[in-house]
């Protein structure tokens, strides 16, 4: 039974639907039909070669909307080709396949595809329509809700966007059987992001899922019908709290630094971009990064007195039950502490650092008001423990 999620966005008074259900992909078709306008004749399609691969069959034996003509367009995976030149192309094949105001595209893939694409239908002739298909758990459970898209540029990450909602997102966990191992970890870290900063009930839900069944062994499970329940009624609980968050702040106001701005959602981040940037966009997914910066800013807020140990190990634990992230050797701490300066762009100015008082009680500190020096110390630390 599949479920279905309502996300208003009260600002501009639209809303749209989340429907989460296993084998949705193969009848997408009238999900398409009934997410966009009567008037919509052109649907370009958006993936990238490996998840077209995989899912490209069963997204067109599903597509049975007569009055819709499909275009697709692959791009090569990988956060290096979220840039402004993939978006080019896309917006070529989109001029020159004649996808117009009332046309829509549709993004069939992970974070990256879902970004870009989102971006290019937000700028295609102004805006037009948008539908997400998150085929990664990243995505799934956090990329495709709130209408974030945009390309990274050589300053740093997403630093070129726009906020698009889209006007449906349609998510088949079955799709993550396929997913490999450290996209599955990616995920996984991005949820204990979530549950960090949203509360106990949210973050023992993940870890109880991976107690259940530890990561090693989710592929065999997609069989079971227990596990394949426990995944969406899990996925479906992180989208509620994220669109929750969203939809307080839907464009993430710059002055705003309250417990339910959407800022909170960049706990984990400040050291994740700086560790992306450094390391060329090449060594470590996004989650992954985001593993390594919860557990600097857990570290940090503990250094600070605002965090108890206990809140702290939980994370620690909880981290480490979802696998072995990559080595930091020879990552240069100065090179770091440098990059933070990247996610000043995106907050006026000033870095602001998302830490904790406990599980679910994230506080948003200037950077001026941490001294330095402690920053500086839990950083040496850490990148000496985890090279
Ligand atoms: N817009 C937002 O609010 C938001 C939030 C979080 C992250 N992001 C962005 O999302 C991006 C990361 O997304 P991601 O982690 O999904 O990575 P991704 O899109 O790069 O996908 C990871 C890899 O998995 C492959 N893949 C995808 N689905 C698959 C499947 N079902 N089976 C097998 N292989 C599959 C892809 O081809 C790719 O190689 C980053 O650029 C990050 O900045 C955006
Ligand atoms: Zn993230």
């Amino acid at each position: 039974m599949p479920h279905s999620l309502k996300i208003s966005v009260p600002s501009n008074s639209s809303e749209y639907k989340i429907v989460i259900g296993h084998g949705l992909l193969e009848r997408s078709g009238t999900w398409v039909r009934n997410s966009l306008s009567k008037q919509t004749r052109r649907v370009a399609v958006i993936s990238d070669d490996n998840v077209f691969g995989h899912y490209g069959d069963e997204f067109i034996r599903g597509f049975t909307a007569p009055d819709l003509k499909l275009y697709i367009y692959l791009i090569k995976g990988g956060e290096r080709r979220k840039d402004l030149k993939t978006v080019t192309e896309i917006l070529d094949f989109l001029s020159t396949s004649g996808i117009s105001r009332g046309d829509a595209v549709i993004a069939l893939g992970g974070g990256v595809v879902g970004d870009i694409s989102g971006f290019a239908a937000a700028v295609h002739l102004r805006g037009i329509s948008f539908l997400n298909i998150p085929t990664t758990l990243l995505s799934m459970v956090d990329a495709s809700i709130g209408g974030k898209t945009g390309v990274n540029s050589k300053y740093g990450k997403n630093l070129i966007g726009a906020f698009h909602q889209p006007s449906g997102v349609l998510i088949d966990p079955s799709t993550l059987k396929t997913l490999p191992e450290r996209e599955l970890t990616a995920g996984l870290c991005e949820m204990i992001k979530q549950g960090a900063i949203s509360g106990h009930a949210l973050l023992n839900k993940t870890r109880d899922l991976l107690e259940w069944f530890p990561k090693a062994r989710f592929r065999e499970n997609y069989h079971s019908q227990i596990f394949r329940s426990h995944l969406s009624s899990m996925i479906v609980a992180h989208i509620a709290f994220k669109a929750g968050i969203v939809a307080g702040d839907q464009h993430e106001v710059s002055g705003r630094v309250d417990a339910k701005s959407r800022k909170i959602l960049n706990f984990g981040h400040t050291l994740a971009h700086a560790l992306e940037k450094v390391t060329g966009y090449t060594k470590l997914r996004h989650g992954e990064a985001v593993g390594y910066g919860i557990l600097f800013a857990a570290e940090l807020s503990k250094s600070l007195a605002l965090c108890s140990e206990k809140d702290v190990e939980l994370l620690n634990d909880v981290v480490h039950r979802v696998g072995t992230l990559p080595s930091l050797a020879n990552i240069d701490r100065q090179e770091v502490f440098e990059a933070f300066k990247t996610d000043k762009k995106h907050s006026a100015g000033s870095l602001q650092m998302v830490l904790l008082k406990g599980i679910g009680k994230p506080v948003i500190v200037a950077e001026n008001e941490i001294p330095r020096s402690t920053i500086h110390k839990v950083l040496k630390r850490l990148l000496t423990e985890w090279a």
